[in-house]
């Protein structure tokens, strides 16, 4: 035979696709995922969707892209994006990409975005009053700073870090042993980047529940507590829970769910973490601050929201598509339902979610879409 590209197809939609971290294709999205955060910064979210689709198929494949005569049969590859990997292709380097790799508004959003807390409403706010490096914005006294985005600069070196799998696995066994220690039947799971078996992360997220309905209520609240008592919680932000069943499905156009969560930082001890931790300065200070994210869903919902909260981001997007438009059905991080039929499809694990919506079950491993 004279082709070696297997003959396919392949899917628009990337929970038809598995995508494991393994990228063959890092030259052409790297420079998708640039032109991506570009548009998402002037609200131009047509182009900014179109440049992460096309990532994602590109991510999916496991072959390399060595000529544009490849890519005729692989969906969600426009003009704009086919242009990029021609460039790419023949020189290497996208220009249109350089171009805004040095542009000054690009390179200052970008930077203020890399603050927990600053979202690119804010960043673009403090841009247009003429700010353009921390030192501006902490110097700037009519800049209001949240007590999130104060402790984003407090923490900034550290949380701007990679978060590795040891460190991962060292605060599963620190959030496992506060949770032990308030009610040992609490059910606790990875989620997020690490349950897809990336190596580094830029936070740690767990999902936390109780076998008994309705006893999660006090469960974070009280994690919060254990955590504060270790004297290992730097910041917390607690989101008490807003989820009503009576409410469902009409919470869909949010961009959040509903239960109860914390977004945290906490301190961990180099001791603490098998070879040390993953930063040089972290390691001659001892410890290190880190991300990490409690959801608290009731059990009934653990399925929904252990999907919604594995993620990717652009694996969580097609499914919800692909629920509405291949299904009539409505998907998000509480549950699923069948607008055919007007009913809620009942589901105690991911694999029930995924035969409820027609699909292959996809593994954690694979959804790095
Ligand atoms: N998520 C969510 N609601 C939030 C925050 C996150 O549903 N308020 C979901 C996201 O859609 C994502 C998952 O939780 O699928 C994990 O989010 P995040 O930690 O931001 O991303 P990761 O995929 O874990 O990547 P990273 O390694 O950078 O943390
Ligand atoms: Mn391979
Ligand atoms: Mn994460
Ligand atoms: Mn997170």
């Amino acid at each position: 035979g004279s082709t070696s590209t297997p003959v396919t197809t392949v899917s628009q939609y990337a929970c038809q696709r598995r995508t494991t971290t393994e990228n063959h294709n890092k030259i052409f999205t790297d420079a998708f995922e640039v032109l991506a955060e570009s548009y998402e910064f002037s609200e131009m979210e047509g182009p900014c969707l179109a440049f992460r689709r096309a990532a994602s198929v590109l991510k999916s494949l496991p072959w390399a892209v060595r000529s544009l005569g490849a890519t005729q049969d692989l969906p969600c590859l426009g003009e704009h994006t086919k242009a990029v990997m021609e460039e790419v292709l023949q020189c290497g380097r996208s220009f249109e990409v350089e171009k805004l790799l040095s542009d000054e508004r690009y390179q200052t959003l970008k930077l203020f975005t890399s603050v927990f807390g600053v979202g690119p409403k804010t960043a673009e706010k403090w841009y247009r009053r003429g700010l353009r490096s921390f030192t501006d914005i902490l110097a700037d006294r009519s800049v209001h700073l949240n007590r999130m985005q104060q402790n984003g600069f407090l923490h900034y070196g550290d949380i701007t870090r990679a978060v590795s799998k040891a460190e991962a696995r060292s605060l599963r066994t620190i959030i496992d042993e506060a949770v032990r220690a308030i009610t040992p039947a609490a059910i606790l799971a990875l989620t997020g980047g690490f349950r897809r078996g990336k190596e580094f992360g830029h936070d740690v997220d767990f999902i936390v529940t109780t076998p008994e309905l309705g006893k999660e209520k006090s469960l974070l609240p009280n994690i919060i507590n254990g955590l504060k008592k270790q004297g290992i919680l730097l910041f917390c932000d607690y989101q008490a829970s807003t989820f009503d069943m009576a409410k469902l499905p009409s919470y869909r156009f949010e961009a959040m769910d509903h239960f109860a969560k914390c977004f945290l930082i906490l301190r961990l001890e180099a001791s603490q973490v098998e070879g040390g931790l993953h930063s040089a300065d972290g390691d001659s200070r001892g410890w290190r601050a880190v991300r990490v994210d409690l959801v608290s869903p009731p059990v009934d919902r653990y399925a929904f929201a252990l999907l919604g909260w594995t993620g990717s981001r652009q694996f969580e997007r097609d499914l919800r598509r692909f629920a509405r438009v291949k299904q009539q059905m409505i998907l998000d991080n509480h549950c699923l339902y069948d607008k055919t039929k007007k009913e809620f499809l009942a589901a105690t694990t991911e694999k029930d979610i995924f035969a409820h919506l027609g699909l292959e079950y996809i593994e954690p491993w694979q959804r790095n879409a």
